[in-house]
Parts: C-alpha cells; sequence; structure tokens
C-alpha cells in the first residue's frame, strides 16, 4: 500500500477529519515524525516497541493506525524499549489530533500558538494550512525539539519553534488567534488569555485531578477573560509544572461508613465528573474494580487521603479518612450536589479563566461551583 493509500484509509476512519484538516494530514505524513525505535500504546491492549530497522512494515502500520505513539519516557531517562514509567513525549492519537484541529478551526491566516511540540507533527500540520509564519510552537525539552526540527525539515516545513516553557506563552508574538495546547492542563496559565485576541480562542485538553480529562474550547471575552465549554474526552501528558505525586501522610485513620455506593459517584456520567472536578479542583480519584464485585476508592488532596471499600456483601461501605480534610465527605456532598440539581449532563457545564484563576459553572457563567463553606 502507498503511503497516500495508508492516509487516505486513516482519515477514512476518522469522523472528525474535515476536508480542509484531511488535506493537511496528506501534506504532512505521519511517518515523517516517528523516531525508528517508539512505543506504541493501544487504547485496547498491551503496549510495544516498533522497530522500522527490525520491521518496517509493521512500523508504518502503527504510523498509519489510530494510536498515540510514546517517543519519550521519563523525560528521556528511560529507554523506549522499557515501555514502563512516565511517558512524557508522545504523537497523540490521530483522531484526537482530528477533534483538536477542527475545534480549534482557524481562519486562512490566522496566526497559532501551539504549546508542547513534541514530534512536530501537529506543528506541521498547522504551518501546512496555515504558513510556517503563522505558526510559533513551544516545547520545553531541547532534545525532543531538535528532533521536532529534523522531522519538519524532512516535510518540508520550518514553523517557528522556541524552546521554553510554554505556560508563560510567547509575549513577543502576541495577540494570537489561536492557541493550540497539547499537554494536559489542570489550571489555565493566564498568560494564554493576555495573549489571544478579543474573539480568539484557546483549545486544550483539560484533565482536572478528579477523573477524565475533556477538550475545552475558551474564546477570549476583551475583558481579560476567556469562556468556553467542554467538548470530548481526552487523556493527555501534563504540562510540566502541573504535573502531581501523591502526598506521604503519617496520620491514623479516622474510620467511619457510608451507605452511598462510591461506584455510582464513579460512573454517574461525564456531567457528574466535570461538576466534581469544578467543586473540588484539588481532589484527585483513582478506583479499580476488583474480585468478586469488590470496588476501591482512593482520595487525595495535598495534605488528606481517603480510602473507600465497597464489598457486595455489606449495606455499609468502610471509609479510612486522614488529614485535616475528609475528602470522602466532601465528595459524597458534592455528588449529591449534582444529583439535586437534575444530574445535569457534561453540555451544560463551561469553564470561565480570569486573572485570579477559572473557576466551572452550570448553564451560564455566573452560576458557578465554587464550593460552600459548608462542604469544607
Ligand atoms: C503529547 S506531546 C505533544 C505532541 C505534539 N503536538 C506532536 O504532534 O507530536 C506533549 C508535549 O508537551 C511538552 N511539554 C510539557 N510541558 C511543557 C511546557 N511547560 N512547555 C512546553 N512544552 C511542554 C512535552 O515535552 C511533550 O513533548
Amino acid at each position: 500500500m502507498s503511503i497516500g493509500e495508508r492516509i487516505a484509509a486513516l482519515s477514512d476512519q476518522l469522523t472528525d477529519l474535515d476536508d480542509e484538516w484531511r488535506d493537511a494530514f496528506h501534506a504532512v505524513p505521519r511517518h515523517l515524525f516517528i523516531p525508528d525505535k517508539a512505543w506504541c500504546h493501544p487504547d485496547d491492549g498491551p503496549g510495544f516497541l516498533i522497530d522500522r530497522t527490525a520491521d518496517p512494515e509493521k512500523w508504518l502500520d502503527v504510523a498509519y493506525s489510530n494510536t498515540a505513539i510514546v517517543t519519550q519516557i521519563d523525560d528521556g531517562a528511560t529507554e523506549l524499549e522499557h515501555g514502563q514509567g512516565d511517558y512524557t513525549s508522545s504523537t497523540s492519537a490521530p483522531g484526537v489530533v482530528a477533534a483538536e484541529l477542527t475545534l480549534l478551526d482557524p481562519y486562512d491566516g490566522d496566526e497559532v500558538l501551539e504549546i508542547g511540540t513534541g514530534t512536530g507533527w501537529t506543528a506541521g500540520l498547522l504551518a501546512s494550512r496555515l504558513g510556517d509564519e503563522n505558526v510559533t510552537s513551544i516545547e520545553i525539552d531541547q532534545a525532543l525539539l531538535t528532533t521536532a526540527t529534523e522531522h519538519l525539515k524532512k516535510a518540508g516545513l520550518s514553523p517557528r519553534l522556541v524552546l521554553g516553557d510554554g505556560a508563560k506563552g510567547r509575549r513577543e508574538g502576541a495577540p494570537y488567534d489561536r492557541v493550540h495546547v497539547t499537554c494536559g492542563v489542570r489550571e489555565v496559565p493566564y498568560a494564554w488569555v493576555e495573549q489571544i485576541r478579543p474573539g480568539g480562542a484557546i483549545v486544550l485538553p483539560w484533565m482536572p485531578r478528579w477523573a477524565g480529562g475533556h477538550l475545552v474550547k475558551l474564546i477570549a471575552v476583551g475583558d481579560g477573560t476567556a469562556v468556553g465549554r467542554f467538548h470530548g474526552g481526552v487523556d493527555f501528558m501534563l504540562l510540566r509544572s502541573q504535573r502531581w505525586s501523591h502526598p506521604r501522610l503519617e496520620d491514623v485513620y479516622r474510620k467511619s461508613t457510608t451507605y452511598l455506593d462510591p461506584r455510582r459517584v464513579v460512573r454517574s456520567s461525564y456531567g457528574a465528573e466535570v461538576a466534581i472536578a469544578g467543586m473540588l479542583p484539588e481532589v484527585y480519584g483513582m478506583h479499580e474494580n476488583q474480585e468478586g464485585g469488590e470496588f476501591h476508592l482512593s482520595l487525595w488532596s495535598a495534605d488528606s487521603d481517603a480510602q473507600v471499600h465497597y464489598a457486595p456483601d455489606y449495606k455499609g461501605v468502610a471509609i479510612l479518612q486522614r488529614g485535616p480534610r475528609d475528602l470522602w465527605n466532601e465528595l459524597e456532598a458534592a455528588y449529591l450536589r449534582w444529583v439535586s440539581w437534575g444530574s445535569p449532563h457534561k453540555d451544560r457545564f463551561g469553564m470561565t479563566v480570569t486573572s485570579e484563576g477559572q473557576h466551572i459553572w452550570l448553564d451560564s457563567p455566573d452560576h458557578s461551583l465554587a464550593v460552600p463553606v459548608e462542604l469544607r
């Protein structure tokens, strides 16, 4: 199969790809951006190494499949062959790239600031559509930036690549029409809002601590704020400065019981996910389905944790909490508050970013979900 046929076959699978981005997918072949050795990370199975020298056909098959390909682990400290560790750079799955670029929806001639150059593929897609001179992409890692420059050269493209912390944006080129963020963001850096034109848009993968990530499109209002809505689900590696690790706590656990099934809190809907993340922005959650129908939920904040264990034989659910906050009680109250609003879906929520920070709202920007004092 020729490269053109491979691109056409992949593009046919991507429902979000409009004709203009489809042309860009042809003009900027993805395989030019994949290192000879990389780690394939499919959603539905174990990861594996692709090696162009050992198996060139398989390497190409993966390059033109709808999967993320990891190109760096532990900031380069771990060899890709191991496949284990924190994934710190990748080319995202083409379906995710198509969804984010379609949401970005630039006009011809728009100036775009991209955060997270990675392999350079998305910077190349933007440059092919808008012109090299209209695209600036920032990467924090020098080694990645160097290989991205080489990849782009092979594709005949040369957008402006900048080494630096993308959280600061790039004042020199502002104002931008679009900011395209390709690393996960917990709190939106205000510099991006300051650096877009009124009516301009920032598209970013919002990765709250609680549950999954969502694409967000924020539009600059012109008064120093940006407002937007949530779109499809995503999972991105985080902006370096927003990485998080579990606190080490030594307090003794307090025991209690609850009658709310924690599986309902976790599985309710994307609306519940956004509402809880909006009400409890500092709370991180992880759950596990265990043998025999048992279920375990762990919660953390910077200074507290909670362990919630459901077993089918007991009417009550066992809770262990420590630290100054009762995280399960806070989560229970937030979840039931969402239920009391009529369990609204994700499309009724939105986000506003101001110089003071960000908040999530229901139905209209004045209905913030800021946590009332009694829940603390
Ligand atoms: C998912 S990858 C980007 C994929 C890329 N757009 C592509 O097409 O290959 C995320 C990238 O964001 C970079 N990154 C993380 N934090 C950053 C920061 N503060 N500023 C700039 N880049 C950052 C990582 O080094 C990584 O290369």
